[in-house]
């Protein structure tokens, strides 16, 4: 190679060097405020956080909601923060707090982190960094996980459950904090065939249901007959629907594993549940697509951007 060309191919790999540098380097998403330690204590409350769960904290700070679980109820688990400092902090507060071996905390961006081991997340982030964490939740938490946030929000993904709290000493905006909890759906959407014994031998039954995140819609029929489907719910692996109108409804509950529902069905009259088991013959796919990212954010100083 000769002299300019070898000089061009080194300015080359200085500005590719340069480019990977620069995109690597991720400024952070959402400023350091901490969360108010009774706001955490009812996060880990609205989770119902137990002993036996593994918890990650995205964007961790100085540690206080994995250290918090980690000290009262024996929670292991790790947490994530980009900020080196804050990292440093929360490993020495964990071992301070005799819970070193149970917590750990690394220096990372919360979008390269592999969430597969949680059975609770939880997040004080913003709605627009909550908006791109969503496909991320739904590929790697395993259903009924439970996912608790901090204020802010996952769009038209409804929380199972939110409640707001007083928190006089709050940093900035009103002295409340809305805390949301989200327990991540099994994908129930397809075709479900089973059958029932009636009087004149059994009953074939079917329905297709179709689902937006957790909430379950759809047409069944007996017979080949429609039959109203209405109270659908999903709870984690869990699904409730009934079939029929007021009058002579069947209540149904089962869990899902794979393409099998197993459960039970109270029929019309009272009497024992009979046993359940329902087959997937067509399997569809849940719609996570977003529907709802205009949401206006304004500044306020001092704290974190609100977001509506
Ligand atoms: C509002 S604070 C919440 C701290 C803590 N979870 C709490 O509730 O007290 C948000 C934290 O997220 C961190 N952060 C922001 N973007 C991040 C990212 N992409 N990956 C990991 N941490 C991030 C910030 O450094 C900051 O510490």
């Amino acid at each position: 190679m000769n002299g300019p060309a070898a000089a061009f191919l080194a300015r080359l790999l200085l500005a590719a060097a340069f480019c990977w540098q620069a995109a690597s380097a991720r400024a952070s998403d959402v400023p350091y405020v901490p969360t108010p330690m009774n706001v955490v204590d009812a996060m880990l409350g609205l989770g119902s956080v137990g002993p036996g769960d593994y918890l990650i904290d995205l964007g961790s700070g100085d540690g206080r909601i994995s250290i918090r679980a980690a000290a009262r109820f024996g929670v292991s688990g790790f947490g994530v923060d980009l900020d080196d400092n804050l990292v440093g902090i929360a490993r020495a507060a964990a071992a301070k707090q005799g819970v070193g071996d149970k917590v750990k905390f690394e220096a990372r961006n919360l979008f390269d982190t592999d969430l597969g081991r949680a059975t609770v997340v939880t997040a004080y982030l913003l709605n627009s960094v909550n908006l791109r964490l969503r496909p991320q939740l739904f590929e790697q938490l395993k259903p009924g996980t439970r996912i608790v946030t901090h204020d802010f929000h996952f769009g038209d993904w409804q929380p199972d459950q939110k409640i707001t709290i007083d928190v006089p000493d709050k940093a900035y905006g009103p002295p409340r904090s809305d805390i949301m909890l989200w327990v991540v759906p099994a994908d129930f959407s397809g075709v479900w065939q089973w059958t029932l014994p009636g009087a004149g031998g059994d009953v074939r039954h079917e329905a297709r249901l179709s689902q937006k995140f957790q909430v379950l819609y759809g047409r069944a029929s007996a017979q080949d007959r429609q039959v109203l489907l209405a109270d659908a719910k999903i709870r984690g692996d869990a699904v409730s629907f009934t079939l029929g109108d007021a009058a002579g409804a069947q209540r149904y509950s089962g869990r899902i594993s794979g393409n099998t529902i197993s459960g039970e069905v109270q029929l019309p009259g009272g009497g024992r549940p009979l046993p359940w088991q329902a087959t997937r013959i067509k399997t569809g796919k849940m719609d996570i697509s977003a529907t709802d990212r205009g949401r206006m954010q304004v500044a306020v100083s001092g704290g974190l951007p609100k977001e509506q």
